[in-house]
């Protein structure tokens, strides 16, 4: 099974790894609108991925869709994406926004295919810049060429999706992008903390700091304790279904790496330990070269076949 909390040991983390800033610090969230959204998961076994379909009965959003590839013939599928898809016309309703909470490396992005196929558009945090620049030594594109995000989210920048609004938390840690999504009493936390029995996620991919980590997982927790809480991976432990929803208040009691009393201190240390035990996610390379890129997938080449990029000794 792969796992997000793998690791490569060997990449360098940000000249600003742990220090603190306006993307970090204890501001206030503001009030939201008191409309909590209706939620539909779907989990993908093959890549322990939670997509949401986050809704109010008429516009919603896609959260973190999963595109099927197979490592080992290169097949891709829309299989997972279909189940989306079927949900989403089932109860009639309109896709706004297709949300990524970062740039995955344990899965292909099926936003490009949800847009063509219901609309709606491809958004992730504006920090993605950085990620991209982080790559930028294996996967260069010449200016122009890249293909764009339809929007990129300021930190605790608002969306609307019909009645519901959304706030965009940044952050950072796992990625220098990484976002939350709050709406009404939910928040989607993308890849900080993982189910209370499985802890937290790794923090040494490029751009990683196990210090600002701590700190974004200390702001979600300063929620209110009933807020639901849905991971956007599940790992389960031998014997333990997959589960993806908890609260403020289960992870402050219960979460194995962050519950309350756990220092800055102690998390970095038990992070960077655990983190140089990692290996590589299985599909990292497939997945940063086409989420970095807004989840497009390559041109064909002159024979009609589309090539991904396997960079041979660079990490
Ligand atoms: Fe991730």
């Amino acid at each position: 099974m792969l796992r997000t909390d793998r690791a490569d040991n060997n990449v360098p983390l940000s000249k600003t790894c742990g220090r603190r800033s306006n993307a970090v610090s204890d501001i206030n969230f503001i009030i939201m609108s008191a409309m909590n959204p209706q939620i539909q998961a779907f989990f993908d076994a093959a890549t322990g991925t939670v997509t949401y379909v986050v809704h109010d009965g008429r516009d919603c959003a896609i959260i973190d869709p999963v595109l099927d590839y197979d490592p080992r013939s290169g097949r891709t599928a829309t299989t997972s994406a279909d189940a989306v898809v079927a949900f989403v016309r089932d109860h009639g309703l309109t896709p706004v926004w297709l949300l990524e909470t970062h740039a995955h490396a344990d899965h292909l992005s099926a936003a490009p295919y949800l847009k063509q196929v219901l609309g709606g558009r491809i958004a992730i945090g504006s920090h993605i810049a950085d990620v991209q620049q982080a790559f930028a030594r294996v996967f260069p594109q010449a200016p122009g060429v890249r293909r764009e995000f339809d929007h990129l989210i300021a930190p605790d920048e608002v969306l609307t999706i019909g009645t519901l609004q959304l706030q965009a938390l940044h952050v950072p840690g796992h990625t220098p992008a990484d976002l939350a999504y709050r709406i009404g009493d939910a928040v989607f936390v993308g890849d900080t903390l993982f189910m209370p029995d499985v802890g937290s996620a790794r923090c040494d991919f490029p751009g990683g700091c196990a210090a600002t980590l701590y700190r974004s997982v200390r702001r979600l927790l300063a929620l209110p304790p009933a807020t639901r809480l849905f991971m956007c991976h599940d790992y389960p432990p031998a014997g333990r279904p997959a589960r993806w929803e908890t609260t403020v208040a289960e992870q402050r009691a219960h979460n194995i790496h962050m519950h309350d009393g756990v220092t800055e201190q102690q998390f970095v240390e038990m992070r960077t330990r655990r983190d140089a035990t990692l290996p590589m996610p299985v599909l990292i390379l497939p997945a940063i070269q086409v989420n970095i890129s807004a989840g497009q997938l390559p041109e064909a080449e002159a024979n009609g076949v589309r090539y991904l990029k396997i960079p041979l000794d660079a990490f």
